[in-house]
């Protein structure tokens, strides 16, 4: 059984899509030991809650230190005893002594294809609004084991969305989490959780 932690900050719709994919039998071999949110409001918290799964808040608002928090934070990860963590809509940067612990054990989704998109400064709706400012025609999603870099880790799966005509940065947003993030983020958690994936030299191998 694959236990899985899921870090969230805001709507947990990709969260939502993991349970359901659990509940529904097309993620197999997993549970979920706990949700974690660096945001008490966020409506992730009670997406988990709904479905049984405990959840709790750790923020970097509550330490005065930077590295306080960190500490505090990967204990609160670590007491749940992840095999994956998914980072699903995590805005936090994640401390670099946990990238190392976890390793090849953390994933991210990401909504846009990298290498476009990404990096410093891409998250959330700001991806889409690149992404018609600059007038591509085709976006996506993707999901990737976290490293050192932001988002440069080895990528797992990646789905292609069309950009249409009048398209707005939430309608494209929207698009992009239904026909891409909410498809290969369970399946790539079914993917580990069956041992079909490997990281050599930095990329993915499908066993
Ligand atoms: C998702 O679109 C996810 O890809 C994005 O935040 C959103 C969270 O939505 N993540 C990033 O931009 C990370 N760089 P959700 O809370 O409804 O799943």
């Amino acid at each position: 059984m694959l236990n899985v932690v899921v870090l969230v900050s805001g709507g947990g719709t990709n969260l939502q899509a993991v349970i359901d994919g659990i509940e529904a039998g097309t993620i197999t071999n997993t549970r979920i030991t706990g949700v974690i949110s660096n945001n008490q409001n966020a409506y992730a918290l009670v997406r988990a809650k709904k479905h049984g799964i405990s959840g709790r808040c750790i923020s970097p608002k509550m330490f005065d230190t930077r590295e306080k928090f960190n500490e505090k934070f990967m204990e609160a990860v670590d007491e749940m005893r992840p095999d994956l963590i998914v980072l699903a809509g995590f805005l936090v940067v994640i401390p670099p002594a946990m990238i190392s612990r976890y390793r090849n054990r953390m994933i991210n989704i990401h909504p846009s294809l990298i290498p476009s998109f990404c990096g410093t400064g891409y998250y959330g709706l700001k991806v889409h609004e690149a992404a018609l400012a600059r007038g591509v025609k085709v976006v996506g999603a993707t999901v990737h084991f976290v490293d050192e870099g932001t988002d440069t880790g080895p990528i797992i799966l990646q789905k292609a969305v069309e950009v249409k005509e009048g398209d707005t940065p939430a309608i494209l947003q929207r698009r992009v989490m239904e026909q891409a993030e909410w498809k290969i983020l369970p399946e790539a958690i079914n993917l580990i959780a069956g041992g079909k994936i490997t990281v050599e030299d930095n990329l993915v191998r499908f066993i």
